[in-house]
């Protein structure tokens, strides 16, 4: 008979076994490729002492048979629970030195069973992906267990954050995970992600490519847009998935944590008087308008890289999450071009996702022009932008600083005929149908033409348009911007506002889903 204190020996044994993961030659690999394991990132992540892990003792079927079951445990990915922050958050983290991380049924199984009680409980999930791709061993059988995993990244969207950090090779429909969740987070160097790898490429197209030029993480986050965060280590990034989450809520029933703002509610900010340029073809920082708004001057850029164009951003408001839209009128002049598009419009539906508010600031010339842009279909990636604010039910606040021109002033959220609750104008803002060198040459064309001195003609008109209609006052007449605002004060004319809307009820009709355009 086996008594009681062997029992426990054993089963200490069997721990000891899982946490030697692939045994120390792999451990070793994986540290001098600069990569923590998993064990020892989701005991980084968690708040001290708080990772429970689940699932340990899981083994795929192939194992059980062929290798004997003490063999090999946990099939390559560790799950659990814990405390971010002090609040409860999942997390899977795949274990690269079992079998390459490679998913088979069992592994799509135990981080399926993970989702399923994230959503239960209401708490974010975290994917950390180190991974070889399918369990060749395995077949056809890990594609249907990837398409598990799809399947619930899609029913749980919108319902828990899903968040994705690429820690290793990411490969072939491995990859799709990742792009359904909500944040994909990659590590410099150490990371990659395509559909087919250099040397499949470079036989069908002969395009000669690196793994790093191809799916590292610069490329992901300047020129694809697929993932949003890039650091410079495993470290790096999982604090700042920390980070992320703290600016989060835990579900979509939830608002996000409010953190306490003990600075003065009331301060004015007389630099923010001296921000625009004189001369309306002159650049300035966006970000130096955002550092004065937000609380301590710290926001969390989203896809900082990708459409410079335009700055997306989560910061705090008197303690309160804000996601941040702004058009960058040193990159482009801030004009809104297919990127900016798809950038913006995901991030606005994130942040009414999750019951985050909208502060959107406009500096905006109008769409890029060209024939790249209407071929690339700007049409249906402008009307992404004007789609995701007008489905947005969460309080949104417009900050209207300068050039506010056409469509682009629409797709900026800078009207009330999008839904937006709250339009605020600095008496620089330019709020008008086009801009007005534009508007002169076609509704003065004749007249300049015919003119005896047709240039001095033109600048009359010119100035002439820009006083009359270059200004706030023609849209804050027809109540079309609530206020137009001393500059200095608008951070607590923003604060107000959000004070205000706290208590908005906005319901969209019945229907089964919106059809945003894709
Ligand atoms: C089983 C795998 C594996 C896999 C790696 N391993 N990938 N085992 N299935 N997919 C094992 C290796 O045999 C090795 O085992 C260990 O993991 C480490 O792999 P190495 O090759 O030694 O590591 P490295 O040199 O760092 O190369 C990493 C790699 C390479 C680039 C990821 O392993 C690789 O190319 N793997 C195959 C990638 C792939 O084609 N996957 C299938 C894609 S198709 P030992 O015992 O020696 O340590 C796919 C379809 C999904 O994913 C569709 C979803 C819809």
């Amino acid at each position: 008979m086996i008594s009681a204190n062997e029992k426990l020996e054993d089963l200490n044994r069997r721990r000891k076994k899982i946490e030697e993961a692939g045994g120390t030659k792999r451990v070793e690999k994986q540290h001098a490729s600069g990569k923590m394991t998993a064990r020892e990132r989701l005991e980084y992540f968690f708040d001290e002492g708080t990772f429970l892990e689940v699932d340990a003792f899981v083994q795929s079927r192939e194992m059980s048979i062929n290798v004997g079951i003490d063999e090999v445990y946990s099939e390559s990915v560790i799950v659990g629970y814990g405390k971010v922050g002090g609040r409860t958050v999942c997390a899977f983290s795949q274990d690269f030195t079992i079998s390459g991380g490679s998913l088979g049924e069992m592994h799509a199984k135990k981080i399926c069973k993970i989702m399923d009680l994230a959503v239960k409980i209401g708490a974010p999930v975290v994917g950390l992906n180190d991974s070889g791709g399918a369990r060749i061993q395995e077949g056809v059988e890990s594609l249907t267990a990837y398409g598990n995993i799809f399947f619930k990244n899609v029913r749980y969207s919108g319902v828990i954050p899903q968040i994705s950090a690429i820690m290793g090779p990411c490969a072939g429909g491995a990859v799709y995970s990742p792009a359904l969740t909500d944040f994909v987070f990659m590590v410099e160097k150490t990371s990659q992600m395509f559909i087919t790898g250099p040397q499949v490429i470079k036989t069908v197209t002969g395009e000669i490519i690196d793994q790093e030029q191809l799916g590292g993480a610069m490329t992901h986050n300047s020129v694809s847009g697929c993932a949003q965060f890039m650091f410079d280590s495993d470290k790096e990034c999982l604090d700042q998935i920390k980070k992320l989450i703290s600016f989060l809520p835990s579900n979509n029933t939830e608002k996000a944590l409010e953190m306490e703002y003990t600075g003065d509610l009331n301060e004015v900010f007389p630099s923010l008087n001296e921000i625009i340029p004189d001369n309306p073809n002159k650049s300035y920082d966006m970000f130096e308008i955002i550092k004065v708004l937000v609380d301590n001057g710290d926001y969390m850029e989203y896809l900082p890289h990708f459409a410079k164009n335009i700055i997306t951003c989560f910061a705090r408001i008197n303690g309160r999450t804000v996601g941040i839209i702004a058009n960058q009128p040193t990159v482009m002049a801030g004009c809104l071009n297919i990127d900016a598009g798809d950038k913006s419009s995901k991030f606005i539906r994130t942040c009414d996702s999750f019951n985050i508010p909208l502060l959107t600031i406009v500096d905006v010339p109008g769409f890029l022009p060209g024939v790249n842009q209407e071929h690339g279909g700007i049409i249906r990636h402008g009307a992404k932008m004007l789609y995701a604010y007008s489905e947005a039910t969460v309080p949104t606040v417009t900050l209207i600083t300068r050039k506010c021109y056409g469509g682009a002033c629409l797709a900026m959220a800078a009207s009330k005929s999008v839904g937006i609750d709250m339009i605020f104008a600095w008496p620089t803002a330019e709020i008008a149908v086009m801009g007005a060198e534009g508007a002169v040459s076609i509704m003065y064309r004749n007249e300049i033409k015919n003119a005896e001195n047709p240039k001095d003609k033109n600048k009359e008109l010119l100035d002439n348009y820009k006083k009359e209609f270059s200004n706030p006052y023609q849209a804050a007449k027809n109540g079309l911007v609530d206020d137009v605002i001393d500059p200095s004060t608008s951070r607590q004319r923003i604060i107000d506002a959000f004070n205000m809307l706290e208590g908005k009820r906005d319901k969209l009709p019945a229907k089964k889903h919106g059809n945003i355009p894709l």
